[in-house]
Order: structure tokens, then C-alpha cells, then sequence
């Protein structure tokens, strides 16, 4: 035992500095460091005491949410956090029908004019190529809460700081990430990118048909993940794949119903990797662990059976309790105190 010089009381506005996320956009989970991440989980847990009572560290300062596609968890959580740090929300939930986008006011426009009455911004918006233009016209930060098919980091970091929280680390974690449709799993994508960072092992599981994006791989490759990928596998290979891994995230499916087309191809193709109670319940005989099964929701009956909510094996509600410390920690971070 030894008292070191650096011994000192916790200090969240040092650890909130050290995130370095002050004033920056956050659009991929590829662009923090490991120690980055560090500083934003130890906020995030001096954060979480207070994620259903409050506290008043944003007094005065202002979201303004911008959700040009459907949500509920994304926009709610966001908002939350900032209504927990004691801050308010201006809220757009449709804005192309009732904002001044609808009159054929452009993004970037947008982003300028929310700018001067918020002091950051939520933007979820399918078109990630007319998000990238426009950004640099917003004068706040701004958080990407899902742009196009490839980025969604605020999930990504709400999946990384429940599996944190759950195994109290990275180290030598392996995470099973599956879907029929890898080509729209910007969820899945996004907590991969974090989770290279992390150094913890990702096992890809999906169809040849619809292949991670380019966007996506490359970003991976950079961060240096350990990649291992299965395509076209039985249900039977999946089962003794997920065996080997400590968690198994589905992405799940973010077409909207009026694209029945698009949705009826992922449900129909998911079916191979459905998941039941069963099948965790003979793989926790056989491995000797509990595989945790995460869902970034809204899921569907197809993707696995409901059974698994009433069990140890459930992490996707919970998922949705810590994304409001983790996104509390994100919004003081991106706007300082
Ligand atoms: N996980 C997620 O993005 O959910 P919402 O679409 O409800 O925000």
C-alpha cells in the first residue's frame, strides 16, 4: 500500500475535460480513443445515482432534438439526459412535416438556425451524405442519434457502457453480433466500432446477400477490430457460435412499415437465427455461462422468443436504463460545465 502524488478527490468536471468531447460532434464510435472511452464511463457512473432523480449541472442550457425518422428510445433517452442534468429539450419528432423543413428549408440552414437557440443537437436522419454536408453549418455540437445506414453511436455507446457495466471491462470479451440484413445494422455497426476500440473480439454473423457496408469495414479495419464473420450458416452453427462468445447482439430491423418490401425480406430471412429460451438455457449447460442477449429495439416476434425477457439472459430493457447515464455523461461532456 503507498499514497501516490496524483491522490486527490473525484472530480467530474476533470473527468467530463478528459473525455475531450467539449464542443466536437459526435458521429463515429471509431473516432474516440480507449482512454477517451475511460473518462466517459467513469462520468457515466458518477452520473448514474442520479439518472431517475436529477441533478442541476446544465442549468440554463438547451437540447434541441431533431428527429427526421422515427424513435422512441433514441429521442426520449437523449432528451432525458438532458432533463436529468437539470437542462431543457426544444423537440422536432417529425420535423419534415412540421418545421420549416417542410416549407424546403435545407439542413444545413437548419442545423444553423436550431444553433442559435440550443446549446447541442440531437439529429437522427436517413441520409448520412446530406448529414456530412451540412454539419459543419451547425455552430453547436452536434450528436449523430442515427444518420443513414451506417452510423447510430449514441446506441453503440449505451451497448458498450451496458456491457461495461456487466463484465467491468473489455478485456477479453467476445461479442456475437447477428443479422440477416448487415447491410442496414447501423446499431450493430456502431457498437462494433466501439468495441474495436476496446480491444474485445466481434464474431459477424449474417447473410453474403447483404454484406456490411464499405463505410462500415473500413472504419473496423482502421480501428484494427479482431473481426471473425460467418455467413449462410444453419441455425444449429449459430447456436454454437453464440457458445463461444459472452454476449449476442441483434441489431434488429429500422425499415419503416410503409417500406413492406424491404421489411418483409429481413423478416423472412431472419427466422435462421432465431433465438430461444431453450437454446441459452442447453448452451449455458454446455459452456458453463450465461450468454447475455442484447437487442438495440423496436424488435420483432421473428427474432427471438419473449420468453427470454423474464430471464437472466434478458439485457435489452436494461440496455435502455443505462443509456441515460451514459447519455447524461455524453451531453454534459459535448457541452462542458
Ligand atoms: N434503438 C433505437 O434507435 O430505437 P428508436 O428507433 O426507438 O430510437
Amino acid at each position: 500500500m503507498a499514497i501516490t502524488s496524483d491522490f486527490a478527490p473525484s472530480c467530474i468536471a476533470a473527468e467530463m475535460e478528459a473525455t475531450e468531447l467539449r464542443g466536437k460532434n459526435l458521429e463515429f464510435l471509431t473516432d474516440l480513443s480507449k482512454e477517451r472511452y475511460n473518462h466517459l464511463f467513469k462520468v457515466a457512473e458518477m452520473l448514474e445515482p442520479f439518472w431517475r432523480t436529477g441533478l442541476k449541472l446544465m442549468s440554463g442550457k438547451v437540447l434541441g432534438a431533431l428527429f427526421f425518422q422515427p424513435s422512441t428510445r433514441t429521442r426520449f433517452s437523449t432528451e432525458l439526459a438532458m432533463i436529468r442534468l437539470g437542462g431543457g429539450v426544444l423537440s422536432e419528432s417529425n420535423p419534415g412535416k412540421s418545421s420549416s423543413a417542410a416549407k424546403g428549408e435545407s439542413l444545413a440552414d437548419h442545423l444553423r438556425t436550431v444553433s442559435q437557440y440550443a446549446n447541442i443537437i440531437g439529429l437522427r436522419h436517413p441520409d448520412y451524405s446530406v448529414v456530412s454536408e451540412a454539419l459543419s453549418y451547425a455552430d453547436v455540437p452536434v450528436i449523430s442519434c442515427g444518420w443513414g445506414d451506417v452510423t447510430h453511436p449514441t446506441q453503440g455507446l449505451l451497448d458498450m457502457y451496458t456491457a461495461y457495466r456487466a463484465f467491468g471491462g473489455f478485456d477479453g470479451l467476445r461479442v456475437c453480433i447477428a443479422s440477416s440484413d448487415l447491410s442496414r445494422a447501423r446499431s450493430g455497426h456502431s457498437f462494433a466500432m466501439g468495441l474495436a476500440i476496446m480491444g474485445a473480439e466481434i464474431v459477424y454473423v449474417g447473410l453474403k446477400e447483404n454484406p456490411i457496408p464499405s463505410a462500415v469495414r473500413e472504419r473496423l479495419e482502421a480501428a484494427g477490430a479482431r473481426l471473425e464473420e460467418h455467413y449462410d450458416i444453419s441455425n444449429a452453427e449459430f447456436m454454437d457460435v453464440m457458445a463461444t462468445t459472452h454476449l449476442c447482439y441483434l441489431p434488429g430491423c429500422s425499415v419503416p412499415k410503409d417500406n413492406p418490401d424491404a421489411r418483409n425480406a429481413f423478416m423472412n430471412k431472419i427466422k435462421e437465427f432465431y433465438i430461444t429460451l431453450d437454446n441459452l438455457n442447453s448452451i449455458k449447460k454446455k459452456a458453463g455461462r450465461s450468454i447475455g442477449v442484447m437487442h438495440s429495439l423496436p424488435r420483432n416476434s421473428v427474432e427471438f422468443d419473449y420468453a427470454i425477457d423474464h430471464s437472466e439472459f434478458e439485457l435489452y430493457f436494461k440496455q435502455l436504463a443505462f443509456s441515460v447515464p451514459i447519455r447524461m455523461a455524453l451531453v454534459a461532456s459535448m457541452v462542458g460545465i
